[in-house]
């Protein structure tokens, strides 16, 4: 609509005069992922996004994303100004894995390596050895599994599984798990399968087991673009926030795209596909960060210091 664009002018005009850079991530709106493209940000993975982060020179970073993101780029660049349409945003992995408790499930395995995911809060990551994203876990883990190490896996215990079974790790699960993937349901989707046997399946492996065992390709949201992309099959059957079809559908236009079936599909799902705190992110609320102010991430700087060690290692990793 012409107000949207009018919206999408001004953003444009306020990043440019904060010396900002817009850093979105691939479950947000689609007008918010194109216009972080159009206004020379980046839409990424959680991995890309903090890598994009510390390599831009920008002195405002705007994560539109989830808080542990906003964190995750305030701590590798204390230096910049990092601000979130919502830092509200939370995510049910981060929220269902407290600090205080975590230490104490850590201190129960004094001889073990902490690897968490990035969707953690600061304070966990503090605690931890490495921190890991999807599109790094398993070469990560591969490696400490080679040294002889043995691993506490936070917090999400269907990723901790699925690379326990890919790479043999002797592995210690937090029990958590992300409310939108858990909704995936494995029954429906043989069922789905067989009415589309053309079509591969995506799977990112935040899902419950019995999902990723039908997978053609199980990985990190860049994976799954990448897998759209390269394979020759005409359709995908995709088990993820759908508005990753947003890239997907740019990438490969005249590939068929459709949803893995969640728990009580239509009027009655809870998330439907769609993680509601990445949904907190609007192009109404980002406009409002950058004329007004406000909403900035900060983290203590001494937890910020401490943070800065796992997630710099898989960085370091990642080169
Ligand atoms: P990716 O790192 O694969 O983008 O995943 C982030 C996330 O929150 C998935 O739910
Ligand atoms: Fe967290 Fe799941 Fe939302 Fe990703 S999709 S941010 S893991 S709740």
């Amino acid at each position: 609509t012409a107000e949207e664009q009018e919206l999408k002018r001004k953003i444009a005009e306020l990043l440019q005069k904060q010396n900002g850079v817009l850093v979105a991530h691939y479950y947000t709106d689609g007008r918010i992922q194109d216009l972080a493209e159009q206004t020379g940000g980046c839409v990424a993975d959680s991995l890309e996004m903090a890598r994009f982060g510390t390599m831009h020179p920008a002195s405002t970073l705007v994560v539109a994303g989830v808080r542990f993101m906003g964190e995750t780029a305030k701590i590798l660049n204390n230096e910049k100004r990092v601000i979130m349409p919502d830092p509200a945003a939370t995510c049910s992995l981060d929220e269902n894995c407290p600090a205080d408790a975590f230490s104490a499930f850590c201190d129960d395995y004094p001889d073990h390596t902490v690897v968490v995911y990035a969707n953690t809060s600061a304070a966990v990551k503090a605690r931890s050895d490495w921190v890991v994203t999807s599109g790094i876990a398993l070469p990560i883990i591969r490696h400490l599994a080679a040294d002889g190490k043995k691993i506490i896996w936070a917090p999400d215990r269907h990723l901790g599984s699925y690379i326990q079974q890919e790479t043999g790790a002797d592995m210690v699960l937090w029990p958590g798990s992300c409310i939108v993937h858990e909704e995936f349901r494995a029954v429906a989707l043989q069922r789905f399968r067989r009415l589309h046997p053309e079509a591969a399946v995506l799977v990112h492996p935040e899902s419950p087991a019995a999902v990723i065992e039908q997978a053609d390709v199980v990985g990190s949201t860049t994976a799954l673009i990448k897998a759209v992309v390269s394979l020759p099959h005409p359709s995908f059957i995709v088990a993820t926030d759908k508005r990753i079809f947003n890239k997907m559908k740019q990438l490969a236009p005249t590939k068929i795209l459709l949803e893995a079936p969640t728990e009580g599909e239509g009027a009655t799902c809870v998330s439907c596909a769609r993680c509601p705190w990445m949904g907190m992110n609007s192009l109404s609320n980002l406009y409002e960060v950058l004329r007004y102010g406000g909403r900035e991430i900060e983290v203590d700087a001494d937890l910020a210091a401490r943070a800065r060690i796992p997630i710099q290692r898989m960085l370091d990793f990642a080169k």
